[in-house]
């Protein structure tokens, strides 16, 4: 290689990692749209990342809508803001279903008197077992006597479960939001100036990990989808922002679609950073709710296309590319799988 070529790639390589890690930020939306007149509709504002989502818009006297199922939540949330926010309704619903959408979409534009800004797609649910443990596959045995027990021992137990609750996350993460962008995309185009849609994804997202087959599909699935819908719609004025967070500390595992619910209290220690049987993954170090809120809002406020947090994940895709053996060396250690 030329000394012109390495000295090239040396001088590129700054540039090269400061548009890596800030993305293609625009100016700041805030300057079209003051923070006191955007209209924000959050998807899974009920608990955890999207609760605080919806503190934080009200605190900038913002005018929210919060979506979820458990509406006593978000009616206590409503009595929470209502003294703070420009206003704040909730709307209850469940995003997997086509005919929930159309009124959530209806009743948020009623809410917010016929415009919005900014659609957060936060509702989100996770998968924690091993796929073969999730499919009834017993790995331990192996039939080395060679004594023939019929057909029936070599197929699994749990194969419809384990399809069922990849077609129940799919449902949540991949498509509904898509589901939800087509229900609010018209009205992002016609009723705002500089209309967003944020979802929040994942490092899951970007990154396998083990006893997370078929979150880290979902979340794979709603990467490609709004990456690929963020340049259709670029020109239209329509920005697309996908954030990215590491381990969160909520209840997000309460919402396992493979533990049986005896289980799932274990599962919300959420203050503890010991995982709770039968759960691999530590939430040692886990950003606080808060923090990935207000990383989202920032997101959305500087039109990032894409938002990694903490930051330190950023190294983590770096190796991806650089050193791929050490990724998946670091992802197995994490979930106890060395
Ligand atoms: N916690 C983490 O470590 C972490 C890390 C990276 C990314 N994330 C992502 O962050 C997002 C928020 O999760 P969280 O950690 O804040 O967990 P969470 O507290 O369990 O919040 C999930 C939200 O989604 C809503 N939701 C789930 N299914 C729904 C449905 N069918 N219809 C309507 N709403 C539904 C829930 O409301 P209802 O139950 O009331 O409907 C709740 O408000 C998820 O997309 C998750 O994948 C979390």
């Amino acid at each position: 290689m030329s000394t012109a070529v390495i000295l090239g790639a040396a001088i590129a390589l700054p540039f090269l990692i400061k548009w890596y890690i800030t993305g293609s930020k625009g100016p700041a939306r805030t300057t079209q749209i003051p923070q006191s007149q955007e209209r924000i509709v959050v998807i899974g504002a009920s608990s955890g990342i999207g609760s605080e989502l919806a503190r934080i818009y009200a605190h900038r006297k913002a005018h929210v809508v919060l979506v979820a199922r458990r509406m006593e939540l978000l009616q206590q949330l409503v009595q929470e803001l209502r003294p703070v926010a420009g206003s704040v309704h909730a709307v209850q619903g469940d995003v997997t279903l086509p005919e929930d959408v159309r009124r959530i979409t209806i009743e948020s534009l009623k809410a917010l008197e016929g415009g919005i800004d900014t659609l957060i797609i936060c509702a989100g649910i996770i998968s924690v077992l091993p796929f073969a443990e999730l499919a009834g596959i017993d790995l331990s045995t192996t039939d080395a006597d060679g004594e023939s027990k019929g057909y029936d021992d070599l197929v699994p137990t749990n194969a419809q479960e384990a399809l069922d609750a990849a077609t129940k996350i799919m449902n949540v993460n991949y498509h509904a939001p898509l589901n939800l962008t087509t229900h609010f995309l018209p009205a992002l185009k016609r009723t705002s100036v500089a209309g967003n849609i944020i979802v929040v994804s994942s490092m899951a997202g970007k990154i396998g990990a083990p006893t997370r087959s078929i979150y880290c599909a979902s979340k794979h699935a709603a990467q490609g989808f709004f990456e690929s819908l963020g340049m259709e719609v670029e020109k239209l004025g329509i920005h697309v922002g996908i954030v990215s967070p590491g381990t969160v500390a909520t209840d997000l595992r309460q919402s396992a679609v493979d533990l049986p619910t005896s289980e799932m209290s274990s599962a919300t220690a959420s203050a503890s950073s010991e995982p709770p049987k039968k759960i691999a993954g530590t939430k040692k170090g886990a950003m606080t709710a808060r923090a990935c809120a207000e990383g989202i809002i920032q997101c959305s406020d500087t039109r990032q296309h894409e938002a990694i947090m903490p930051w330190f994940y950023h190294a983590s895709l770096a190796l991806q590319i650089i050193s791929p053996g050490l990724v998946r060396w670091l992802a197995k250690k994490k979930y106890g799988y060395l």
